[in-house]
């Protein structure tokens, strides 16, 4: 595999992904015995969907993986022989426990079951009582998948992801002492197809900064979005409308877990954007954000920043300072080019409409991808409508609210992975997306005003380590 993917200018070096073939959602997240697990959504046979497997990666640092054994197979009984699809891992007193949707066929409806693992987490054995939870028969459902689940002494509550037809997505309620017979609860929150989408897959509920936060990824918005609110009384109320989470284009799927430490630390799975043709001629699919630190910040939003742990895998360092951003004329930092880098631009936008940077740029502007901060729309914007000649591949313009206050200069934190470019403004909006550039020399990174004359304040520049294999 390692000489198959030599060579590959697309294929990530620092965010994970497996050794080959497909990878949809994490799964089953875990800080176990001081050691990260992860496993996630994966069919051996290719790198297209089909035929879910979990497969699973262990770390200490959250950034270097080991791969391991693939966990969770379908097969042999009937109730999950179609595929293995997402959940949760959990710590039942001491037995790794994983809780993840059974499928069977088009014909049956998906249900629960239960696996336990060894004290490593390699081997795991399904429970005989699976499935351990249908579908409730009184609700005409759209979809019924993917769990998040918490303990409030004996009890064990979980919600699985759900749509209630002609109605909305919805999040069912159940609980249960011993992780095998469940009690219905009915709906903890149901939302208006109009709004937020028919289905919610993949719920994660968490308490954070004296809130609880629901993220959902609802069909058919094809991505992740979040609610604030209260949770108390079997009921989520939410604040008021959903947030975005990362409107980059490529996020979707994210699950969260609190670690040793009490960090609520997140990944989310960052979906190819270019043809599936491509992406099976490659021999891989998909790959994982970096981790992502929760908190909250004074408006309720979420604010997400890479862990420090990302920074262990900074290399060859250099930095600019004061240097002049002319209205309309890109100032490329003398030395600087790269598809595995960290940057980190401070810019004071003067008088400047928008400011901001370019990566995976090709000498005369052939191909290059925009990260920018456009005062008067208040939005950090990435502008892909040149990012690759290839025309199979996203090449749209994307934005998320970001309004920076009297004097506050723009902090881009931008990761640039071969494809993936990842990238955090001043603590409080994070875009991830995917770029294809075809030209090997689309390496190039400048920095811009438009609009008005802007000044950079400084600019750290790392190399990355490669870890991916
Ligand atoms: C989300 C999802 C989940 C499901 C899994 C199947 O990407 O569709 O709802 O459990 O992927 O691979």
């Amino acid at each position: 595999m390692r000489t198959r993917f030599q060579g590959d200018p697309h294929r990530p070096a620092y965010h994970f992904l497996p050794p080959a073939n497909w990878m949809n959602d994490p799964n089953g997240l875990i800080h176990w015995r001081g050691r990260y697990h992860m496993f996630y959504q994966h069919n051996p046979n290719g790198a297209f969907w089909g035929t879910m497997h979990w497969g699973h990666a262990a770390s200490s640092d959250l950034v270097r993986w080991e791969h391991l054994p693939i966990a969770l197979a379908p097969g042999p009984e009937p109730y999950d022989d179609a595929g293995v699809y997402s959940g949760i891992a959990l710590d039942d007193h001491g037995v790794p426990t994983i809780m993840y949707t059974a499928t069977s066929g088009p014909q049956s409806a998906p249900s629960v079951a239960l696996a336990v693992g060894d004290q490593d987490l390699v081997t795991w054995r399904k429970d005989e009582r699976n499935p351990v939870i249908l579908p409730p028969p009184d609700l005409d459902l759209t979809g019924f998948r993917d769990h998040t689940a918490w303990r409030e002494g004996p009890w064990w509550y979980q919600l699985i992801g759900a749509g209630i037809r002609g109605v909305g997505g919805a999040v069912l309620l159940y609980r249960s002492q011993d992780l095998r017979s469940w009690e219905y609860l009915g709906p903890a929150c149901v939302g208006d197809a109009a709004e937020s989408g028919t289905m919610w897959e993949c719920p994660d509920l968490f308490a954070l900064g004296g809130r609880h936060v629901l993220v959902i990824s609802p069909i058919p918005l094809e991505r992740a979005v979040y609610f604030t609110g209260t949770y108390a009384a079997h009921r989520f109320t939410p604040d008021g409308g959903f947030r975005e989470l990362d409107p980059g284009g490529s996020l979707y799927a994210p699950q969260s877990f609190r670690d040793a430490r009490g960090r609520r630390i997140m990944f989310g799975w960052l979906r190819e954007e270019r043809a599936q043709a491509a992406q099976i001629a490659a021999g891989w699919s998909g790959a994982m954000s970096l981790p992502r630190v929760l908190s909250l910040l004074p408006d309720g939003g979420l604010s997400q920043a890479p862990a420090p742990e990302v920074e262990t895998l900074r290399q060859a360092h250099a930095r600019w300072e004061g240097l002049a951003l002319p209205d309309g004329r890109p100032v490329a930092p003398d030395g600087l080019r790269g598809d595995r880098l960290e940057l980190l631009a401070v810019i004071d936008p003067g008088e400047a409409d928008a400011v901001g940077l370019a990566v995976r740029a090709a000498p005369v502007g052939e191909e290059r991808t925009l990260l920018l901060y456009e005062r008067a729309a208040g939005r950090l914007v990435v502008d892909r409508s040149r990012a690759s000649l290839d025309p199979d591949t996203a090449r749209d313009v994307r934005a998320c609210a970001l309004a920076l206050a009297p004097g506050e200069p723009l902090r881009l934190r931008v990761f640039v992975d071969r494809s993936v470019i990842e990238t955090f403004a001043n603590e409080r909006a994070c875009m991830a997306s995917r770029v294809y550039p075809t030209r090997p020399d689309a390496l190039g990174v400048e920095l811009f005003a438009r609009g008005g004359a802007a000044r950079l304040i400084a600019l750290d520049a790392w190399e990355m380590e490669a870890v991916t294999a």
